[in-house]
């Protein structure tokens, strides 16, 4: 039987939920699905409750991990309206994650000079990885470009986005970008059989979208589960949050 040996995988995206969302999820159990899925190490998103956006919500992360978790893992910095000048966290991070758009958690910059202030301040040795749809993510690559700094397009989804990837990499910027399982697999058709389950942000795009992704591999840098889990109760409820699991999923369907 052939074999295909590979080396134990580095997710540069999830949300294990702790603190705040350990109903959800905790360090324990969302490092064993990574484990369990061939993952060693993960990079953990800051969009907790209380969010991790200085020193102090980084030294209690830090601790809770520790603590529990399984596998290597390390955090990202979220942007919000008031740390633009605190950057002292950056050396500590990995990148610092900016939400452009709305998504699950209160995390989300939605000023220009906010936007600015981070961009001129983030140490210029880290990130900054944009959660950008659409349009927003014309604005990140415009400003990555104004201000030198390398961008991280988290989940681009959109056959729009992917293109936008490839000339601003042919144009010399320094950009890399992810794409997520859900949106390499589903598409809005499969949205339409799987309800609020299959509800994500960014959401689940065209069949158009879909190809122009797998057209587009070599532009794309990594790919990153983005997992996210909720509850079934939540995701039944009539306000169903956005969010799909895949620690244990991603390398087995890729
Ligand atoms: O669908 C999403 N859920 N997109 C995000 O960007 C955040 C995530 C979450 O934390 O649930
Ligand atoms: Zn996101
Ligand atoms: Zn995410």
């Amino acid at each position: 039987m052939a074999t295909l040996d590979l080396p134990a995988l580095i997710d540069i995206h999830v949300h294990l939920r702790e603190p705040g969302g350990t109903h959800k999820e905790d360090f324990s159990s969302g490092t064993a699905a990574a484990l369990a899925g061939g993952i060693v190490a993960v990079l953990d998103m800051p969009n907790n409750t209380p969010p991790l956006v200085d020193e102090d919500t980084l030294g209690d992360k830090i601790r809770l991990a520790s603590r529990s978790a399984r596998c290597d893992f390390a955090f990202y910095m979220g942007a919000s309206s008031d740390n633009a000048a605190a950057p002292t966290v950056g050396p500590h991070v990995v990148g610092l994650k900016m939400y452009l758009d709305e998504t699950y958690g209160p995390l989300r910059v939605a000023s220009l000079p906010t936007v600015m202030a981070h961009f001129r301040s983030w140490p210029r040795n880290r990130p900054i990885a944009a959660h950008a749809e659409g349009l927003s993510s014309a604005i990140a690559i415009g400003l990555a470009q104004l201000y030198d700094r390398r961008l991280h397009l988290c989940h681009v989804s959109r056959k729009a986005e992917i293109e936008l990837v490839r000339r601003a990499k042919e144009k010399g910027t320094s950009i890399t970008c992810e794409v997520a399982p859900h949106h390499l697999f589903l598409t809005e058709e499969d949205a339409k059989e799987l309800g609020s389950l299959a509800r994500t942000r960014p959401p689940l795009g065209t069949q158009e979208d879909n190809e122009a992704l797998w057209a587009n591999l070599e532009v794309i840098d990594a790919v990153a589960s983005d997992h996210a889990p909720h509850t079934i109760a939540e995701k039944q409820s009539d306000d169903p949050p956005s969010g799909v699991p895949g620690l244990e999923t991603t390398l087995p369907l890729l």
